[in-house]
């Protein structure tokens, strides 16, 4: 009984798969939890209230009122009551109006009440769920902080085959178990996250940059923050971002931007993450106006940019955790053990460019832990959520050993 005392929120949308509902209300239940369930009025015509309610012991709700009494079913209070909402399986048309707020229905509503962490299960046919809409949609929601189970490949119910199919009711009562097991063993812990690039100015049009996308350090920070803790994200200017009620964003542009904003939060702070892909060096005497093309050759003289890792590890106090992370092409394992003692990591993630599957081009990573007392930690190649989920777990054994 690994969710004996939990509360799930399942809510049942439009779609063939709604028949998987039934199932995965009887293995939710079967582990101890109590399941509460609410139907979109389309979901009436996939699946009755009466098959759900019976598996749960619950009434179902799918309207604003009760039928028999008229009485409010309070969207609020449910949202409230969760410590985890689940939509599965999430059609196309409910999946938009979780995108764009709106909310018609009781469904809707209590999404957009509730506090707890949202996993979503779409299910749809392959064409539809590649739509460059359907897609942009799932973007925004997993944006907006909810944990998205992309669907799984295999026949679907238009005879067509290829990916489209409601994850299985058994992988979501895994990931369930997994998210409740931790769902609340960062709370009360302040985490500082540095993210992303940095940009230096070399005049008002131009300026030095790099390819950091911020994914590693926002997908940390979402991790995290589902795990209660209270995320200071310092982002540096990314395409990615998220909102969630944990993350506090600070967006920054240059290194010493991003080093005042870390400086003035790191007292507070109980663990530190360095992520951010910080330029060493910037212009020393950005040009006041924009720089004309007249001479043949030009150089920009370059000064060295402050070490945010290295200035605020040298003032680390007892029990606050610094982590930091290093990408090397050659003598990987010198460099990351020099960084690691000179920056006063706890720890530090080695990302090596030279294993086949990982490195920037791939949704894969591999990557090795080398710990202050010497363990040194290597990964399997894993998808990059994944490879976050060891990085805290790592962390979360630390703060175990520190306390
Ligand atoms: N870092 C930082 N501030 C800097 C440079 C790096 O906080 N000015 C942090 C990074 O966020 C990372 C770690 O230090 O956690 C190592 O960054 P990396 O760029 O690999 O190391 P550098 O010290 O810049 O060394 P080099 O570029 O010479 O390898």
């Amino acid at each position: 009984m690994q969710l004996q005392g939990k509360r799930v929120l399942l809510a049942v949308t439009g779609s063939i798969a709604a028949y998987k509902a039934a199932h995965l209300t009887r293995l939710l239940v079967k582990e101890g939890a109590e399941v509460q369930i609410i139907m979109s009025t389309s979901a009436l015509d996939f699946i009755t209230p009466l098959t759900l309610s019976t598996l749960s012991k619950r009434p179902v709700y799918h309207q604003f009122h009760k039928n028999e009494t008229g009485e409010w079913n309070n969207h609020v209070e449910l949202g409230l009551w969760a410590d985890l909402f689940i939509i599965a399986p999430l059609s196309a048309s409910t999946l938009s109006k979780l995108a764009h707020g709106n909310s018609d229905n009781l469904l809707t509503a209590t999404y957009l009440s509730a506090r707890c962490p949202v996993m979503l299960a779409p299910a749809m046919d392959l064409d539809m769920y590649q739509h460059p809409s359907v897609r942009a949609n799932l973007d925004t929601v997993e944006k907006h902080g909810n944990i998205l189970l992309e669907a799984e490949s295999g026949e679907l119910a238009s005879g067509l085959s290829g990916q489209g199919r409601m994850m299985e009711p058994e992988h979501i009562l895994e990931k369930t178990i997994q998210l409740l097991k931790k769902s609340k063993d960062f709370e009360g812990k302040k985490i500082m996250i540095t993210a992303g690039p940095t940009q230096e100015t070399i005049d008002p049009v131009r300026f030095i940059g790099n390819h950091s996308s911020g994914k590693m350090g926002i997908a940390l920070a979402k991790n995290l923050a589902n795990r209660g803790a209270k995320i200071e994200l310092i982002l540096g200017p990314s395409q990615i971002t998220i909102s969630h009620p944990n993350i506090k964003i600070s967006p920054v542009t240059s290194t010493h931007d991003m080093y005042k904003a870390a400086q003035a939060v790191h007292p507070q702070m109980d663990i530190c993450i360095f992520a951010a892909a910080v330029a060493d060096y910037a212009p020393a005497d950005p040009a006041k106006e924009k720089i004309k093309k007249n001479e043949e050759n030009m150089s920009i003289i370059l000064k060295k940019n402050v070490d945010i890792a290295a200035s605020l590890g040298a003032v680390k106090k007892d029990g606050q955790i610094h982590i930091g992370f290093a990408l090397e092409t050659n003598h990987e394992e010198e460099n990351a053990q020099t960084k690691l003692k000179k920056k006063n990591f706890d720890f530090i993630v080695l990302n090596s460019m030279n294993d086949a599957g990982a490195g920037f081009k791939h949704d894969t990573n591999k990557v090795t832990i080398f710990h202050q007392s010497g363990k040194k930690q290597v990964s399997d190649l894993l998808p990059k959520s994944a490879i976050a989920e060891l990085i805290i777990d790592t962390l979360k054994k630390q703060l175990d050993t520190e306390n």
